[in-house]
């Protein structure tokens, strides 16, 4: 398994491109099983978790096509289709779960695994399913898969979501878009990805009002046609290269970066003494005077503070002027970062939900072992910013969604590097 290394201490300057929506494209991706026809997508992420769902779409009998090297994605389903997602795949990346809705829409029935929890929580699909059940599909959990029928077809419903499911909202609105009748979902996510699928479902042919609202309404079509979309930008990937001059100082233009996909964490970033301006090719992110100084966080379904820059945002508090307190709401288990931190010389108490982190003046480097997607990229940020060298362990959690992220940092002055794992 690789490793990275990273010897802290160099200020940043220059240009980092960000790239296509992760959690868009993998939305996306599922929705070419609602057509026939080809569905094309333009600036596409590099991501290990992109190949992960190629893997799965052609396991059903999708064709997929990875164009310009990764950066166009060429679908397209002629059928026949298979509608067992299987395990071995899904257990990989809760994702796959996005082909439920799709499949039961297309085929009227579909045998798809539970992905398992993973490191940052169980994961449950309750939501997804009950949802589901609304619109007429019947559903067992047997032998670890959801066997889903919809014998006569799904049925447009009113539907009250208890939480703000990103995953479940995604897949109610695909199943929604071929459903006889309206489905309405109340307290849908109203994440910049969910925008993304709707306005990429409307040019297939979909008609759907509200999203980025709570209350999405989807009236029914009876086939849709192809598409080519362009994937948003990623608003995680922006959120985590904005912290990294905000860790180790310097000034760093992040090209793609749009205010609108991180109010709330600019917002967060402003108050912690970080500037953030906008400019013709995106962000441009500086310290505005010495020291962070520590601020409160609370993780929220957006607009509010995303959960998946939670364990970046801790890593700049770990040197921060002060007392900060960050409180994770989404997920159960999503401190795994900290007690790493803490071998870096960090400052960090966790009691429950909360994290309660008091600034040290300079963190040391260490070995560190990478857990879940975000919390190895809060150690990279830790790294920059140490005494010594951090070496991160495991970063094939890395690399399922960021791209390059060494040759990225390495652009604009960090002392990086991708050491090949045995
Ligand atoms: C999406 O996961 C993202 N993944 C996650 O990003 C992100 O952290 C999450 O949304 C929250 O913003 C993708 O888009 C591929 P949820 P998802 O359904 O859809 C509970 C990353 O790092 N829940 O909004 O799975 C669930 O357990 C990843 O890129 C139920 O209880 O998130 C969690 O505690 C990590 N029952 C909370 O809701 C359900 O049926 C949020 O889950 C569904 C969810």
């Amino acid at each position: 398994m690789d490793s990275i290394v990273v010897t802290g201490g160099n200020a940043l300057s220059g240009q980092i491109p960000i790239a296509g929506a992760k959690n868009a494209c993998l939305a996306l991706m599922p929705a070419t099983l609602l057509t026939e026809e080809p569905l094309t997508l333009m600036n596409a992420p590099r991501l290990s978790d992109i190949k992960t769902m190629t893997a799965l779409l052609q396991s059903l009998g999708a064709e997929v096509q990875s164009l310009q090297e990764g950066r166009v994605i060429a679908m397209s389903s002629l059928g026949p289709i298979s509608t067992t997602a299987d395990y071995d795949i899904v257990r990989k990346m809760r994702a796959s779960n996005l082909v439920l809705g799709p499949l039961l829409a297309r085929e009227g029935h579909a045998i798809v695994s539970l992905p398992g929890g993973c490191a940052i929580g169980a994961r449950p699909m309750d939501i997804h399913t009950t949802a589901l059940e609304a619109m007429g599909a019947e559903i067992e959990l047997r032998d670890g898969y959801l066997h889903a029928t919809a014998p006569g077809g799904l049925k447009g419903a009113k539907i009250a979501f208890r939480f703000a499911s990103v995953g479940a909202t995604e897949n109610i609105m695909m199943a929604a878009t071929l459903a006889k009748g309206t489905t309405v979902i109340e307290n849908a996510a109203r994440e910049p990805e969910i925008v993304d699928l709707a306005a990429c479902l409307a040019k297939m042919g979909a008609q759907i009002d509200g999203a980025g609202s709570s209350t999405i309404t989807i009236q029914g079509v009876d086939r849709l046609g192809g598409a080519t979309h362009a994937v948003v930008t990623d608003r995680i990937e922006l959120g985590t290269y904005m912290l990294a001059p905000a860790i180790c100082g310097g000034e760093v233009e992040c090209i793609g970066g749009r205010l609108d996909l991180v109010q709330s964490f600019a917002e967060k970033l402003d108050a912690a003494g970080i500037a953030v301006e906008e400019t013709a090719a995106g962000l441009k992110v500086a310290r505005k005077n010495g020291r962070t100084s520590a601020i409160d966080v609370s993780t929220q379904p957006f607009p509010g503070f995303p959960t998946d820059l939670q364990a970046q945002m801790m890593a700049l508090m770990c040197t921060a002027d002060g007392v900060s307190h960050l409180e994770e709401t989404i997920f159960e288990n999503r401190f795994m970062h900290a007690p790493e931190l803490l071998r870096m010389g960090a400052d960090v108490e966790v009691h429950g939900g909360t994290a309660t982190v008091t600034g040290v003046e300079r963190l040391k480097g260490a070995p560190v072992m990478a857990t879940d997607l975000r919390a190895s990229v809060s150690l990279i940020l830790a790294g920059l910013a140490a005494e010594g060298d951090t070496v991160v362990n495991r970063v094939y959690h890395l690399d399922r969604g960021y791209e390059h992220v060494e040759e990225k940092l390495r652009a604009v002055g960090a002392k990086i590097e991708r050491v090949p794992g045995a």
